[in-house]
């Protein structure tokens, strides 16, 4: 039976260590500040939301949620996020996607400050990362970068398969265990013999959004199980991308859903938002 990754109690030392943080930088006279901003009603983003607003105030930080109307124009949030990338109490600026079909995503995260950019979706900060050189890490994989590290799994050398490669977590999430020196290979839903990549992992992370995905026998004996994935099954039952039964019986290590991967993302929403907090008031 496999190591459980408990995700949980990562995250609560992690906003524990940023709790601290924020203490001291208010004792500076600076407060932390995010704006959350959700266009239109969509129930899983309302819960999202709300979560990531009550995170804020569990660390100290000042939050605000600008709640937008489904029909509201482009430009007019165009126009509210110029508002908050001017606006000294907001450090961190994140749109919740997705947004209505009428909104051009790309042309909404490109109106976002990238020193706000808090999800670090913006194309600077995409950049940065692949350079090496990032000030924000975009949440999911960093998430997954401190739970690998705070379980003291190494990286350097290892064979790391990523499954899946969305912008938000596969792609970013290959360029981060790049930069810890693993040896990547990233796999998609095109890939000619899945099963053949991911049983040479010695780190797999699974991110494909597809229930139960991956079994037992796609795994190596004693790898480490990354799951991602966060699907409803039809008994309103959370699960990943992972069958936990079959592959806990073969990995070494593995992330269960829920209490994985996903208390970690915004744990390291409020870490990039106090990193850009010390960036724009030159402390350290
Ligand atoms: N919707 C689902 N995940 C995310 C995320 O990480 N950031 C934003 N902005 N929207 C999301």
């Amino acid at each position: 039976m496999a190591f459980i990754i408990d995700g949980k109690r990562i995250a609560a030392e992690t906003r524990a260590e940023i709790a601290a943080e924020v203490a001291e930088q208010k004792a500076k006279g600076v407060t932390p500040g995010l704006a959350v901003i959700i266009v239109g009603e969509n129930p899983a983003s309302q819960v999202y939301v709300r979560n990531k607003h009550r995170a804020c105030g569990e660390v100290g930080m000042y939050s605000e949620v600008i709640e937008m109307p489904a029909d509201t124009a482009e430009d007019a949030l165009l126009a509210r996020i110029s508002e908050l990338n001017a606006d000294g109490r907001i450090d961190g600026i994140l749109v919740q996607l997705p947004l209505p079909a009428h909104i051009n995503e790309e042309r909404v995260i490109n109106a976002i400050a990238p020193d706000k950019d808090v999800d670090a979706f913006h194309p600077v900060n995409t950049g940065k990362i692949m350079i090496g050189n990032p000030d924000f890490l975009p949440c999911t994989p960093a998430g997954v970068m401190v739970m690998l590290e705070k379980s003291g799994i190494e990286i350097s050398g290892k064979k790391c398969v990523v499954v899946g490669r969305s912008n938000i977590v596969g792609k970013p999430m290959a360029m981060l265990l790049l930069g810890a020196n693993g040896t990547v290979t990233v796999c998609h839903s095109r890939t000619k013999d899945l099963a053949a990549h991911t049983r040479e992992a010695d780190i797999l992370v699974v991110a494909i959004g597809r229930a139960d995905f991956i079994t037992g026998d796609m795994v190596k004996e004693g790898a480490v199980v990354i799951d991602v994935g966060m699907n409803r099954r039809e008994d309103g039952k959370l699960t990943g991308d992972v069958d936990f039964a079959s592959t806990s019986e073969r990995a070494g290590a593995i992330t269960p859903v829920p209490g994985g991967v996903g208390p970690m993302t915004i744990t390291m929403l409020l870490r990039n938002t106090l990193t850009a907090s010390k960036l724009h008031h030159g402390l350290s």
